[in-house]
């Protein structure tokens, strides 16, 4: 059998088709055209990573315009496939915001090492379901030294484990459903998180059928961190109206300012109430492979889960997000049940199966990308890469401190700095409005999109606007973030030189 270049097309084999009897349908290429395939599109990948430094961090399009190029009725006859691929490469590719690029600062941004893009290839050619044992052993015994290797950057206690998941908002999700079964249901359970935390909390709370008027948002600090004081009444008044506390979230990087919460002091204070700390370290958590990450992060080996992205700080393609629970027992409890369909227990039956905790019976393999990755580089470049993003941020705060037009409006924390063009603040008498400063900064948002290679987004901290960079790709330098911060520092001098409205 066999297929050339044409061969996207579908073709019919087998079976006495004569007979009309018996027919099978093959969607199959030949060796040749596979390889030669495979090498066309590894082509275009690494040449966009060439070029990626020199073009935009970002490009997109209107619907209608896609529409036009995109939307048809699925094809009822193939096409050649590399032509198939010149199209993708043309019409749908280009299309996104490129979040690897050295001067995407926007959201959290991410930037895949090439042999974890690779191992995610590998592991969709390989068609391999972690759903248990029996399936995929191999990937299923990579998955626990990955989990281990977290958990032991973590400092978490030896029969601590957890699982992959697609990102931090089912890591969370997972986490809360264990949470709210170790606490047995409560009808009338609450949640508790910072003003400042991921929104994914909020709603893995819903989901697990917390009432929207018993999730509190608990204040923080003048930079952003968790009010201790005002979580503790938070609870005894809860407890008084005969509410019934159950997880305490704690963030060790918040998704606006890189915040992170007292973890000691959560910990000590759920340690007490004998309540669930919950971590999240979407963001920030890789941190801890850093020294001084580590460092910061002192506590977080106290929660009882913690989630950490992969596909942030740690250099993964999506979608690469992790659990860890200190008693992966609880996780197992409510995660763990019972199919007569795999009932097969003949081989690898009394081994671990990571469907059994988390809601994904079929999960692709998504620690065979971290293991390539670590492998191939090692933990010493890691550490570097991840030092590099808390550097960059520091200096760039640096820099804004020593800036006659930039404010810097938060410490940086981990790899985000937050500030404004606000040249008041050089002691000038002529402080500027606050709306005034909020469309301003806003026009400079839009004037770095529009005109600048950087992609950088914005936040809203205590009801003022905020620019924000997050800087976390291993690829940026201090070239990338400096001639950013001059390129703010030139837009906002001319708009306030031109008296700009
Ligand atoms: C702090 C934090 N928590 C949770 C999430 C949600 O994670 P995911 O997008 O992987 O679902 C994010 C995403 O940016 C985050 O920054």
């Amino acid at each position: 059998m066999g297929n050339n270049m044409n061969g996207g097309r579908l073709e019919r084999t087998g079976g006495n088709q004569d007979s009309g009897k018996q027919k099978s349908v093959a969607l199959q290429m030949s060796p040749e055209d596979m390889l030669d395939l495979a090498k066309k599109a590894a082509e275009i990948l690494v040449k966009r990573m060439e070029n990626l430094p020199e073009d935009l961090a970002w490009d997109g399009d209107f619907q209608q315009p896609l529409e036009v190029k995109l939307k048809e009725e699925p094809p009822e006859e193939g096409r050649p496939a590399d032509e198939v691929i010149d199209q993708a490469t043309r019409d749908i590719l280009p299309n996104a915001a490129r979040l690897d690029h050295p001067r995407s600062f926007a959201f959290i941004p991410s930037s895949p090492t090439w042999p974890g893009i690779l191992a995610d290839f590998m592991a969709a050619g390989y068609n391999f379901n972690t759903c248990n044992w029996l399936c995929a052993s191999g990937p299923s015994e990579v998955e626990l030294v990955v989990i281990d290797w977290i958990r032991r950057w973590i400092g978490y206690p030896d029969d601590a484990g957890g699982l992959l998941t697609s990102g931090g908002s089912a890591a969370i999700l997972d986490a809360f459903v264990a949470a709210r079964e170790a606490a047995g249901n409560p009808e009338r359970g609450t949640v508790y998180m910072s003003n400042q935390s991921h929104k994914a909390q909020v709603r893995a709370a819903r989901i697990i059928g917390i009432r929207a008027e018993y999730i509190r948002l608990i204040p923080t600090d003048q930079h952003f961190r968790l009010d201790m004081d005002a979580l503790v009444r938070a609870v005894a008044e809860d407890r008084a109206a005969g509410l019934e506390p159950i997880i305490i979230c704690a963030n060790a990087g918040a998704p606006s300012t890189g915040a992170i919460d007292p973890l000691e002091a959560v910990a000590d204070f759920c340690q007490a109430e004998g309540l669930w700390m919950h971590a999240d370290a979407a963001y920030g958590g890789f941190a801890v492979v850093s020294e001084k990450g580590k460092a910061l992060l002192r506590g977080i080996e106290r929660a009882d889960s913690i989630n950490l992205d992969a596909h942030k700080w740690f250099f993964q393609p999506y979608e690469a997000g992790c659990l860890l629970l200190k008693d992966v027992g609880k996780l197992e409890h409510v995660f763990q049940v019972h199919q007569d369909v795999l009932q097969d227990t003949i081989w690898g039956a009394n081994h671990p199966s990571f469907s059994d905790r988390g809601l994904q019976l079929s999960r692709s393999a998504r620690a065979l990308k971290i293991w390539m990755s670590v492998q191939t580089f090692g933990m010493a470049a890691f550490r570097d890469a991840v030092s590099n993003g808390m550097e960059l941020a520091a200096r760039a705060e640096a820099y804004i401190d020593q800036s006659s037009v930039l404010e810097s409006l938060n410490p940086a924390s981990l790899g985000i700095v937050c500030f404004r063009v606000n040249p008041a603040n050089e002691g000038s008498d002529s402080s500027l409005d606050e709306d005034y400063l909020a469309k301003l900064n806003q026009q400079m948002l839009a004037r770095v999109f529009w005109e600048d290679r950087a992609l950088m987004s914005s936040t809203t901290l205590s009801e003022t606007f905020s620019l924000r960079l997050c800087i976390i790709n291993h690829n940026t330098t201090w070239v990338d973030v400096r001639e950013t911060l001059e390129a703010i520092e030139r837009f906002g001098t001319e708009a306030l030189e031109e008296g700009w409205e």
